[in-house]
């Protein structure tokens, strides 16, 4: 899929933008402050419905207006989209899809795929187990409605169980609350844990790949979920965590909340054998966060039929040389937005500037 237009008025600081984007590789150019993130932002809204940089929809409306307007066209391999996208100071922002009106942020996700690639997502590699979450979690909702429901349910469950947990001494009718919900967190649970194994498992051969061209064959990269729940047929899985969640009740009560479960997992990332989370250099850490990025592209093009449009921030001045060559040969297959102040290397590509 690619993304043909998008129009903006009062988000960030454009008052009034029209930005045409063409199939292959786009160069978002200009001095710094012009505006080159916010225009990916209003990108990445679109297809996520939040902004990866601020919690506060509201701190995208341009400073002293009352709201902000985007407006996206989207081009799919069988038909066209339109997104718009309404937010408001005081309301809850409005979206619709083709014109009609949608009332859950959720159905929005999966419309526009959007893989996204900052500097700050070095935080994948090296940060704690809920960056690593949060990644499978963004990707899979975009690929699955099913998988998205899932851990929406999970999550409101848990919220429940962890209150109880806080709020109750522990005792019989502690016990008894928990037992109530301990049977639909675990189905839930089951569910997300399995679909979180499967997609490491095809993500895996993709990164392994990725991260070979990458760092020129010379380190191999492997990945693995990591859960106290092991890989086995769902409803196995739901029992076992049914199981784990009794027997966890004394350390649950004592910590009050719940310690089992999809929420406490992670993936390991190992270059080499080695732990590259902890014992990664920067330059292996930024290697290995990339090459989960275009990973994460093949995986979603493999399962949709439809390619993600990647979005890149900044990323280029951070590689070398033979680095940024082959992300940007290997970008050339989807449509890509990318930003730089300066734009050098000789690849064809549609120039948007900044700043004029
Ligand atoms: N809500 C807003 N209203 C108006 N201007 C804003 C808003 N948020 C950020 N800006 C302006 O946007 C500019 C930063 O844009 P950004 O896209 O991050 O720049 P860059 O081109 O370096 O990526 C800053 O100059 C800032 O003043
Ligand atoms: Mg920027």
């Amino acid at each position: 899929m690619f993304v043909k237009k998008v129009k903006l008025d009062n988000f960030r600081n454009y008052s009034d933008k029209t930005v045409c984007f063409e199939e292959g590789l786009n160069v978002i150019v200009g001095p710094n402050a012009t505006g080159k993130t916010n225009l990916l932002e209003s990108v990445y809204m679109c297809g996520l419905g939040t902004s990866p940089r601020v919690s506060r929809d509201r701190d995208v409306i341009r400073w002293g207006e009352k709201g902000a307007y985007i407006h996206l066209e989207l081009q799919k391999k069988f038909r066209a989209h339109t997104i718009d996208m309404y937010i408001d100071s005081r309301e809850k922002k409005r979206v619709a899809i083709d014109g009609i009106p949608i009332t859950r942020l959720a159905q929005l996700i999966g419309t526009l795929g959007i893989v996204f690639f900052s500097p700050d997502e070095l935080k994948l590699v090296k940060d704690a187990p809920v960056e690593r979450r949060h990644f499978m979690d963004i990707s899979l909702s975009q690929q699955s409605a099913k998988y998205l429901f899932a851990l929406s349910r999970y999550n409101a469950v848990l919220a429940r169980r962890n209150k109880l947990l806080k709020t109750l001494t522990p005792g019989e009718d502690l016990k008894n609350s928990l037992s109530v919900w301990d049977v639909q967190l675990a189905k839930e649970g089951a569910q997300v844990i399995k679909a979180r194994y499967d997609f490491t498992r095809e993500l895996k051969k993709f990164a392994a790949q990725k991260h070979s061209v990458l760092s020129g064959g010379k380190e191999s990269l492997s990945i693995e979920y990591e859960s106290d729940c092991p890989d086995g047929a769902e409803a196995d899985m739901a029992d076992e965590l049914t199981r784990k969640l009794f027997t966890g009740y004394e350390k649950d009560c004592a910590l009050q909340y719940t310690t089992v479960g999809p929420h406490k997992d992670d993936i390991k990332i190992t270059l080499d054998g080695v732990d590259v989370r902890k014992f990664g250099s920067q330059g292996q850490q930024r290697t290995a966060a990339l090459s989960l990025k275009l990973a994460e592209i093949s995986l979603f093009t493999d399962n949709m039929g439809e390619q993600p449009v990647l979005l890149l921030d900044d990323v280029l001045s951070e590689l070398d040389e033979r680095r940024r060559r082959t992300l940007l040969e290997e970008t050339s297959n989807y449509q890509t937005l990318i930003t730089c102040t300066e734009y050098s290397e000789g690849v064809a590509a549609n120039v948007i500037k900044t700043g004029e």
